[in-house]
């Protein structure tokens, strides 16, 4: 293949290179378009076609169904490695060595405390406040209280900024559902690991001593390996977006939080569990959502269904629904969602429709069915999401900082009015 693209506008032709990735992925570096050409630019919506940055971080296939982080398929990982485990290798570029990861789990739980005065800020939410505003607000706000700024090319700078977040973040996430559900406040447990933590912050009630369920734990655990990272989604390319103005880390997450929040990602877990229970109380009939969501006439679509890039089954999809098989078979329970769920994708994968658009099943699809189980309630299933998500952004923006990206600040192609003459308002109808 020809090392250059030719393009060709009004009879002049211009060249630009092409560029080759570690895994045969080819681009047209076209950075120089607009200068060459006299102001031409692309247009891609959505940037369906277009890259953003070169990234090490994680490859994804979506023909294939391939998923891998720094090399590694995330098959293996879920099931040999912890969260953190692969919270270091997507950060850091390696896995960690024994003492790289017993030093890690030490720092971040030394980090798992936050400033008391954040309480205020939690207080000043109606008790109505969807936990994702809440977590954003909160995550943003660190920046306040922690106003230092993170030098990215100095190792000790970044290593403190990664620890002291993975330790506020999971106290921050659940206390936004523990306020609202008028529950006092929980503290980290520094004698738990990272996953076991999570839940008793949800969960641990004063009265009571609470039980680590280990079943539970390790569902959980897969479960946020799946979401670490999932190169530029909405939510990551908003994260190194924002930071590319020079924006600080708690910030740029903060913005993760509140792009992650939407139904078309993250808040597609909600979105699912929600469409799964209304089917159930419609008497289940399957097939009648299946048409609705084929109805161009009709707004709604089938959630947990199709992806940008996944145009084959979602490798992550395969592994929760086994996982939810296994925790539904460990724990005894019997959820009737789980069972239209089952069929819905059953009925789906069958129809044309679905087979023509490749639409298959997504992450999302299984994942809230797991959180159900687990009692974590429905609103707070895309603050698990984001949990889980966190070191992927991290990674995604330290990358962005090393690299020393120009800050994001894409063209357009303006439809508007041309110039014309200002209307006194009396002129105005
Ligand atoms: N139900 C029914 N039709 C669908 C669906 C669906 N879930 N998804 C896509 N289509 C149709 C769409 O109407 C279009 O049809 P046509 O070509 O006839 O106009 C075609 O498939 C292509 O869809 P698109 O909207 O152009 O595809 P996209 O790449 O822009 O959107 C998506 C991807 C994930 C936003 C979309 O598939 C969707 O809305 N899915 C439901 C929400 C969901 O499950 N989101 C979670 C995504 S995975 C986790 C994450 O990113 O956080």
């Amino acid at each position: 293949m020809s090392d250059k693209a030719i393009l060709e506008v009004g009879g002049k032709k211009y060249e630009f290179p092409i560029l080759i990735g570690t895994e045969d992925e080819i681009a047209i570096d076209i950075s120089t378009l607009r200068g060459s050409t006299n102001g031409i630019i692309t247009l891609d919506a959505g940037f369906k076609n277009t890259g953003s940055c070169e990234s090490k971080i994680t490859f994804l296939d979506g023909e294939k169904g391939i998923l891998r982080h720094r090399g590694y398929a995330i098959e293996e990982l879920t099931k040999n490695a912890s969260f953190l485990e692969v919270a270091f290798l997507i950060i850091f570029g390696e896995l960690p060595t024994k003492v790289e990861l017993e030093k890690f789990e030490i720092d971040i739980k030394g980090q798992s405390m936050v400033n008391e005065e954040m309480k205020g800020i939690i207080d000043g939410f109606p008790k109505s406040a969807h936990p994702m505003g809440i977590l954003s607000a909160l995550t943003s706000a660190l920046t306040a209280f922690n106003p230092g700024i993170v030098n990215v090319n100095s190792k000790v700078d970044m290593y403190n900024a990664v620890v002291k977040i993975l330790g506020k973040f999971p106290v921050l996430a659940t206390w936004a559902h523990r306020r609202n559900n008028g529950l006092p406040l929980n503290y980290s447990d520094n004698s738990l690991d990272y996953i076991s933590n999570i839940m008793q912050l949800m969960f641990k009630i004063p009265t009571e001593k609470y039980k680590i369920n280990p079943i539970a734990v390790n569902a959980l655990d897969e479960l946020l390996i799946l979401h670490e990272d999932h190169e530029q989604n909405c939510s990551t390319s908003t994260v190194r977006i924002v930071g590319s103005s020079g924006a600080g880390l708690f910030a740029s997450l903060s913005a993760g939080v509140s792009a992650l929040w939407g139904p078309l990602h993250g808040g597609a877990n909600q979105a699912v569990v929600e469409m799964l229970e209304a089917i159930e109380k419609d008497g289940g009939d399957v097939e009648k959502y299946i048409n609705k969501a084929k109805d161009k006439d009709d707004p709604f679509r089938l959630m947990g269904f199709g992806h940008r890039v996944y145009k084959n089954f979602d490798p992550r999809a395969r592994i929760i629904k086994k996982a939810a098989d296994e925790l539904f078979a460990d724990l005894n329970l019997n959820d009737p969602t789980l069972k239209i769920a089952k069929h819905l994708e059953e009925v789906a994968l069958k129809d044309e429709y679905f087979a023509e658009r490749k639409l298959y099943p997504n992450v999302d699809f299984y994942s809230g069915i797991i959180y159900r189980a687990l009692g974590i309630p429905v609103q707070m299933f895309t603050v698990m999401f984001a949990i889980g998500r966190l070191p992927g952004w991290i990674a995604q923006w330290k990358e962005m900082r090393e690299n020393g990206e120009p800050i994001g600040r894409p063209r357009q192609l303006y439809t508007g009015e041309t110039l014309r003459p200002y209307k006194s308002i009396e002129d105005r109808k």
